[in-house]
């Protein structure tokens, strides 16, 4: 099976929007002046994760979500509202809050003291008698933000006129409801720090055709070559990957890798039953998570049997991805530096699906994708580990072997883009996916 050929120039079909081919020149991942553009015409005008929902779950919760020059408070009032505003005093201009999650009654300027309720009410001033002029709570409040709650995250937008959440995403969360992401909860929570353009992370994960290259191990497990693309209208893209399978361009192995015995196993299929019958295993595996996933506490009654044993992957305009899994999810977003375009924050929160209580321990075994224990069940949050590309390149953070192996690269990347003998990039049918978003960078940037 080949990749189905979707060229980014047939893609006006999708949306009347996009007019052409963008040059993907190396200034648009270098440049101030671009950076400039993005800051007004994108970022204020998408739907951003904000964070994890399980985070604002209680009255008095709240988050800190910082992108670019921008500090977003989100919270969870005492009447159990979810409300989002800009992180910012509304007395002289200093940051309310600094700290990244917690829970507070109230919010209390550090400065001088002006105190905000949980949804951004101006409810204290210190000694007011001496402002002449009055201090008018209302008026004064914390400037709101708008916010919506879904798959385990939650979404924030800085501009009124942009359509709803669900408008936003067009068909995806249709897409995504069998596998009941809300359910599923935060097992690692992390940030990496890269000397690379916010966009060269999101193209990174905008095609398949450097798998082979770097990450040799996937060849074992999923099929990129005979992926599936979907171009989507409002920048998005989907790409489905059939999992328990081996790349279909290699030869095939005499047997299923040992990277797939323990999952086979905890659903009852052994590893030596599948000698010279490699291609037999991804069927298999459906067939018997359907039968096994209730005993193992997992509930699959929504998804399809190709759902149980692929992954498909999400890149939600402009800088989210999704990656699935009936068991595991990764949201990952790539957040503009505050004045750098040189440098990004790439955030990665892994979610599993919580199974239910009697069968928790042997599902903790059975299907992690990644490669450490997480507890599900720990009512404590997970820490939030914040850590540079040196570090993970060193090997003191992890963010599992795949991420790690283009985190190692990415600033070559950016430091191509700074050469004179590099004009623009030229991309293959495969890349489709890299031009259909910037395309529709080009698109915000013109309005
Ligand atoms: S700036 Fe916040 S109280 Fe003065
Ligand atoms: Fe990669």
């Amino acid at each position: 099976m080949s990749t189905p050929l979707i060229r980014p120039d047939e893609t006006d079909n999708l949306s009347n929007a996009p007019t052409g081919r963008a040059k993907i020149s190396a200034a648009r991942f270098t440049s101030k002046d671009h950076m400039d553009q993005e800051w007004e015409k994108i970022w204020p005008k998408t739907w951003l994760v904000a964070g994890v929902a399980s985070d604002v779950a209680e009255p008095g919760d709240y988050f800190v979500f910082n992108i670019g020059l921008e500090s977003i408070l989100v919270s969870r009032t005492d009447e159990g509202e979810l409300a989002a505003m800009y992180n910012v005093c509304q007395h002289r201009g200093a940051r309310v809050l600094v700290n990244d999650i917690g829970t507070l009654d109230a919010f209390v300027c550090p400065y001088h003291g002006w105190t905000y309720d949980n949804g951004g009410k101006l409810i204290h001033a210190p000694e007011t008698n001496r402002f002449s002029q009055g201090v008018p709570c209302e008026e004064l409040s914390l400037k709101r933000v708008r916010v919506e709650s879904l798959g385990a995250v939650i979404w924030v937008c800085m501009d009124d006129d942009v359509p709803p959440l669900s408008e936003f995403l067009g068909d995806i969360p249709e897409m995504i409801a069998p596998y009941r992401l809300d359910d599923m909860v935060l097992a690692v929570d992390q940030t990496v720090e890269l000397d690379a353009n916010w966009k060269a992370v999101i193209d990174n994960f905008g095609e398949l055709y450097h798998v082979e290259h770097i990450h040799p191990q996937h060849a074992m497990i999923f099929d990129c070559p005979g992926s599936t693309v979907e171009l989507m209208q409002g920048g998005h893209n989907r790409v489905l990957i059939e999992g328990f399978t081996v790349n279909s361009q290699l030869p095939i192995p005499d047997g299923p890798p040992e990277i797939q015995h323990l999952q086979m196993q905890s659903v009852g299929l052994n590893p030596e039953d599948y000698k010279g019958r490699t291609l037999d295993v991804r069927l298999d595996m459906q067939k018997a998570k359907r039968e096994m996933g209730p005993k193992l506490g997992y509930n699959y009654d929504l998804l399809s049997d190709e759902q149980l044993s692929d992954i498909v992957q999400y890149n939600v305009f402009p800088n989210t991805i999704w990656a699935i899994q009936p068991e595991e999810l990764w949201v990952m977003r790539s957040r503009p530096h505050e004045s750098d375009p040189n440098k990004c924050y790439w955030d990665k929160f892994t979610f599993r699906m919580a199974p239910e209580d009697t069968a928790k321990e042997l599902a903790n075994v059975s299907f992690s994708a990644t490669d450490r224990e997480v507890k599900p069940d720990n009512d404590d949050r997970i820490e939030h580990e914040h850590f540079t590309q040196d570090e993970v390149i060193s090997g003191k953070y992890s963010m599992t072997i795949t991420v790690d192996q283009d985190v190692h690269l990415i600033r070559d990347i950016q430091a191509g883009m700074h050469s004179r003998g590099f004009d623009a990039c030229w991309l293959n049918d495969d890349e489709g996916r890299v031009q259909h978003f910037h395309d529709w960078i080009d698109y915000y940037i013109a309005q």
